[in-house]
């Protein structure tokens, strides 16, 4: 059983390590939801995250994790008669294509190999035929370890196709890496926190678009939980629909000040250090799952290339340092291991687990 007094250090892919000073948020006293005290928590909260995530339009708290706003981009955003195209390159961007059908939307795939990325030339191909009204992108795809190169995909769609919605799941990229909501032009983009925000799971922050939340209006059959017109008429007085996890939102303020504080052009220096520091320790004893040039700040999946046993070289660093890296996601559990370097995981951190890695394998 986990002591939880001295709880392992996480450094799969999500949850990532929570330190001390967050959890002790989250047994703060509760407040109610209609109150003036939690009004001002959220509100603070959602301008925080504005400026995070450099948008002027709006921010949402959702208290389930990031794949209701799978279902919620979809439900809201894309009206009957509508063909959506669900672009693929590893599992999560794949299943985002598959949870969209299962909203009844009218789907078309556009999958590349997993590690391969989702090149603007792909998806301008697609959209040339004019058929469709959004496409799904990941922003960073947690399977591979890949960053799609979605400056370039944005520059192109809102050049060449201004109509088209663009839904991201940047779920272990939000926070980690640039993101600029307005400038990318996106529509809907969403994380859930135990990735780079280094809160422990059950929430998710949803950037919605003005024009998104304009459309959304005219869409049937929207449902009530995850309803973006109702989520807006909520936020104007700083309440969400629905009771929230007040506890999550107090982690998440204490979270926003330390990014404010630190400034978001550190925060992804920061990640891009760590980055580059696993990737070079994986090219010197693995190589790495993907292209470097896609590879991500955020997570590295490390092609097993010494045919290690995973499995065992986890459980062994799990039992002697109470400490946890990633196996491969699905197909790819045995083929790769993956290591998190995101959120309050430090430099030392990782140096400390990579020492341990190269002591076990030898
Ligand atoms: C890229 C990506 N999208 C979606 C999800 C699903 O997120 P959640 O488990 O918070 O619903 C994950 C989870 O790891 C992910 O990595």
């Amino acid at each position: 059983m986990t002591d939880w007094k001295d709880p392992p250090r996480l450094f799969i892919p999500g949850p990532v390590k929570v330190d001390g000073d967050v959890l002790e948020q989250l047994a703060r006293p509760t407040l109610g939801h209609r109150g003036k005290e939690y009004a001002q928590l959220q509100g603070e909260t959602v301008e925080m995250l504005k400026r995070i995530l450099f948008t002027k339009q709006n921010v949402f708290l959702s208290t389930s994790s990031a794949s209701g706003i799978w279902e919620a981009a979809i439900r809201n955003c894309l009206a009957p008669g509508e063909t959506l195209l669900a672009t693929g390159c590893g599992a999560f961007s794949d299943k985002w294509g598959d949870v969209a059908r299962m909203c009844g939307a009218d789907v078309d795939e556009l999958k590349v190999d997993w590690g391969q990325p989702i090149l603007p030339e792909l998806i301008d191909e697609k959209l040339a035929t004019g058929k469709y009204a959004a496409i799904t992108l990941v922003h960073n795809e947690t399977s591979t370890g890949l960053t799609n190169p979605v400056v370039e995909i944005s520059e192109m769609t809102k050049a060449k196709y201004p109509d088209v919605l663009v839904f991201v799941d940047t779920v272990s990229g939000m926070v980690g890496l640039p993101l600029k909501f307005d400038e990318l032009g996106w529509d809907v983009a969403f994380a859930s926190v135990q990735k780079a925000f280094a809160i422990p799971p059950g929430f998710a922050v949803a950037a919605v678009s003005n024009r998104a939340l304009e459309k959304s209006k005219g869409v049937p059959n929207r449902g009530y939980y995850f309803n973006f017109e109702l989520w807006a008429k909520s936020a104007e007085k700083n309440q969400t629909l629905v009771t929230p996890n007040v506890q999550h939102i107090m982690a998440l303020n204490y979270q926003c000040h330390k990014l404010v504080n630190e400034g978001m052009e550190n925060v992804w220096k920061r990640h891009a250090q760590m980055g580059e520091f696993v990737r070079g320790w994986a090219k010197e004893n693995f190589e790495l799952f993907c292209d470097e040039k896609y590879a991500s700040n955020t997570l590295t999946t490390i092609k097993n290339t010494r045919g290690i046993n995973v499995a065992e070289t986890i459980a062994a660093i799990q039992q002697k340092h109470n400490t946890i890296f990633g196996n491969g996601y699905g197909k790819l559990k045995e083929a790769t291991f993956r290591i998190a370097h995101m959120g309050d995981i430090t430099m030392d951190d990782l140096k400390e687990l990579l020492g341990w890695i190269d002591e076990e394998i030898g």
